[in-house]
């Protein structure tokens, strides 16, 4: 399919069906990560895949617990979360793992200034690979930053420590479509010049 029909059509869904996704298809998902740009190549990411349904409920039950401290707003998205973690057939759990921060500075201490955002940038990238591929094999997603609000909870479980959680990201079918969010007028954000 024409990569900007998948990026035009894909929808950010929130309600799954509870239907396993194939490790075929998981590979697939990796492989787009592991190919995505990166700062000076230094690919300064890590990605925990969660399929395990005993994981993925201890993820959504752990979430579910730390809406309910967080006040209002916070505790309706993490709850809106839980239940997506709860319903999906897998999370990645994405993060920065600072190797370009360090490498910076160590050889060029002036360029630190960027080193924090160019990590950001690149795990961005991998995670819409991610998403991309997952849509041109019929396989929806919702990206959360939500989570980061409870990470150290979500890195101990999924065993990580060193890094520095930036998604939350789940993949399922889709068990009701979506309204997209209106875009922008081109005027608004487009300068050409
Ligand atoms: C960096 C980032 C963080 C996001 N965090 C959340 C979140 O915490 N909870 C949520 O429900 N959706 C989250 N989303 C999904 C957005 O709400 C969604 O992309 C937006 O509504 C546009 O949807 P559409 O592209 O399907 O039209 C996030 C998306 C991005 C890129």
């Amino acid at each position: 399919m024409d990569i900007l029909k998948i990026i035009k059509e894909k929808e950010t869904s929130r309600k799954y069906k509870k239907k396993a996704i194939s490790k075929a298809i998981v590979n697939d998902i990796i492989e787009s990560a592991v190919w995505g740009p990166s700062v000076h190549g230094k690919q300064p990411w890590r990605f925990v895949f969660v399929r395990d349904n005993s994981v993925l409920k201890k993820i959504a039950n752990y979430l579910l617990i730390e809406s309910e401290k967080k006040g209002a707003g916070a505790n309706i998205l993490l709850h809106q979360c839980s239940d997506v973690v709860a319903q999906c057939g897998l999370v990645v759990l994405a993060y920065t793992n600072g190797d370009f921060i360090k490498m910076v500075k160590r050889l060029t201490p002036s360029y630190g200034a960027i080193g924090k955002v160019t990590e950001l940038s690149s795990a961005s990238a991998a995670i819409q690979n991610m998403v991309l591929t997952a849509e041109s094999r019929g396989v929806s997603s919702c990206w959360f930053a939500v989570p980061l609000l409870c990470a150290k909870g979500l890195n101990e479980i999924a065993g990580e420590k060193d890094v520095e959680l930036m998604a939350l990201v789940a993949f399922g079918y889709s068990s009701e479509r979506t309204r997209r969010t209106k875009r922008k007028d081109y005027s608004q954000i487009i300068k050409e010049i």
